[in-house]
């Protein structure tokens, strides 16, 4: 059965309706990933920006206001110490009852990265991930106190007393060769944007190629967790009406200054972003409602691959990801609450209720 994940949102702005210099808002975040819990999401990434929000302490609150969602914490290696990080999340673990994964990002560009100090090459910052992570097993698996003699962390004699309460699964996003080896050979999860359903695929089979080049059982592969911006009314027609509105409040936005990415921004380094404008430049619509318009008008920063359609077409188009192997599956929407409501209502137990029927099928 695939798992469902969303990401968080501290306040009620949103792409369609942007509120300039929002803060947050304690109340709305709460309510948000209670809304989560509720319709039985089972993850919510806390995403991380050099411009943004602290991810642990916001994590820290949604842990504490809900029951069962796990949070995703996105870190950036650049961002913390590793001895640190371990600590933090396995606090985390322990505030939450086990209810925490990470997201690593390696940083997918320059410019970003040097904001926060960060002048490594890419190809470094992968490096730097790839000991990164070894070095936060260690400390949430070592009783002893270890040193650390690496090309990237030299420490000595770190004693570890914060303990996961659960098992921390490390995520890997990114779409490089670089990211497909450290997430192959030593992610539990890896995170891929929504492609269409060919090149998913092709994706999928070299993380798992680089899984058993690194000696993982097949049953040890990382578990593939995609990600798409659902839009989503009664009908299609609706939904395609819905898809054009929100076209044009994001191309609005974007040209007054108001969207995620200035108009005229450069094109993105990162591999991933690279990726999903090609395939915006051969068309709109790919597979069964894969819509690629919303990549290009916000230059693919993150997540941007619309599926558009009725609550059926929503469900069988995710239903085609689960069959080629998708194990988590992402949606985010634009409307954020409106929309989290939504598929939680008419999305996340059709997937299940139609999973449900084919298990009963094949056991009759
Ligand atoms: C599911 C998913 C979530 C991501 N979340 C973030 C995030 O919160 N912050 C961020 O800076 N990058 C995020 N990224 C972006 C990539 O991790 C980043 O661009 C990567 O380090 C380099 O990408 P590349 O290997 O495709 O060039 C995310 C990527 C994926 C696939």
């Amino acid at each position: 059965m695939p798992e469902f994940i969303s990401v968080t949102f501290p306040n009620a702005s949103t792409e369609l309706n942007p509120i300039p210099n929002a803060s947050i808002d304690p109340e709305y975040l709460i309510r948000y990933a209670r809304t989560l819990d509720d319709y039985g999401y089972n993850y919510t990434l806390v995403p991380y920006d050099s411009s943004s929000y602290d991810p642990f302490t916001i994590g820290a609150t949604i842990l504490s206001a809900t029951k069962n969602i796990k949070i995703i914490i996105a870190l950036r290696p650049n961002t913390l110490y590793p001895t640190v990080a371990a600590k933090a999340l396995a606090t985390l673990s322990q505030l939450g009852s086990g209810r925490v994964v990470v997201h690593f990002i390696a940083g997918g560009s320059d410019a970003e990265q040097a904001k926060e100090g960060d002048f490594l090459t890419k190809d470094q910052r992968y490096g730097r991930l790839e000991e990164y992570i070894r070095i936060l097993r260690r400390a949430w698996d070592s009783d002893e106190p270890f040193d650390w003699d690496g090309q990237y962390y030299q420490f000595k004699q770190f004693s570890n007393r914060v303990r996961p309460t659960a098992k921390i699964e490390v995520s890997v996003g990114g779409s490089s060769d670089e990211a497909y080896r450290i997430g192959g050979s030593l992610g539990d999860i890896f995170g891929l944007w929504g492609e269409p359903l060919k090149e998913t695929k092709e994706q999928i089979d070299r993380i798992y190629a680089e899984a058993a080049k690194a000696g993982r059982a097949d049953s040890d592969r990382p578990r593939i967790w995609v990600t798409f911006r659902p839009i989503l009314a009664e009908t299609d027609e609706l939904a395609w009406a819905k898809a054009h509105r929100t076209l044009d409040a994001l191309t609005t936005h974007r040209a007054n200054g108001q969207g995620k990415v200035p108009a005229n921004a450069p094109p993105p380094q990162n591999v991933g972003s690279q990726r999903l404008l090609d395939i915006a430049a051969r068309g709109e619509v790919q597979d069964r409602a894969l819509w690629y318009p919303t990549v290009t008008a916000t230059n693919a920063r993150g997540a941007s691959t619309a599926l558009v359609g009725s609550p059926q077409t929503i469900t069988d188009s995710l239903l085609d990801y689960v069959d080629l192997g998708a194990d988590l599956i992402s949606v985010r929407g634009y409307d954020n609450l409106n929309d989290a409501i939504d598929y939680g209502r008419f999305v996340l137990p059709k997937v299940r209720q139609a999973l449900e029927e084919r298990k009963n099928e094949a056991s009759a």
